[in-house]
């Protein structure tokens, strides 16, 4: 599995060193009051538990999983809604937690859904964001690190549904997913 990585990007020590500040920032946003976190699966899985077990608030977990990109490393462009949240959010404070902002579409979209669904405030939190390849304007409210346009796995994210174990964010060899995977 290793041998498919290009170059280490965030550290462990990195990560972990940034998760607490991103929850300091979150504390002082929400001063006390009560949220519901939604873990974007499967890849904030890692980030999201991280970064909640520093909340000082009370939080409901929720887990909501889309997809918008198949086994592709291309999104698709639409958003799927595969398993949703099973609480009734209205009136409540939302913080969305994302592994990666990419084109904007999945986090542009779980926003409105959330809006329309009558959160009385809705905050994203992502781990990571590659700006340069946004179709949709969106930007998080807090951000843990910008990445360039590579494709990264590691620390939740996944190529083809592998290297989520990876403790570390990564870059990965190009031949890997510009050929599927084959050598
Ligand atoms: P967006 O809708 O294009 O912003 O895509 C967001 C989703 O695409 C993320 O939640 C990831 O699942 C996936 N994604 C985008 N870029 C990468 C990457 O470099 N590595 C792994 N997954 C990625
Ligand atoms: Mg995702």
């Amino acid at each position: 599995m290793t041998n498919d990585i290009e170059r280490i990007l965030i550290t462990e020590e990195q990560i972990y060193k940034r998760v607490r500040e991103l929850a300091c920032d979150i504390n002082d946003y929400y001063g006390g009051k009560p949220i519901v976190a939604v873990f974007v699966l499967k890849g904030s899985a890692f980030f999201a538990s991280d970064l909640i077990r520093w909340l000082n608030m009370d939080v409901t977990m929720e887990f909501m999983s889309v997809s918008s990109y198949g086994m592709e490393s291309v999104s698709s462009g639409k958003l799927t809604i595969k398993r949703d949240i099973d609480t009734d959010i209205m009136g409540k404070h939302v913080l969305i937690i994302e592994d990666i902002i990419d084109t904007g579409i999945t986090l542009s979209t779980l926003e409105r859904l959330f809006r329309q669904r009558g959160a009385a405030d809705i905050k994203v939190v992502t781990m990571l964001s590659k700006p340069s390849r946004r179709i949709v304007p969106f930007a998080a409210d807090f951000t843990g690190f910008e990445v360039p346009d590579e494709f990264v796995v590691g620390y939740g994210l996944d190529y083809a549904d592998k290297y989520r174990n990876l403790p570390y964010i990564a870059s990965l060899k190009r031949h890997i997913y510009e050929n599927n995977g084959e050598e």
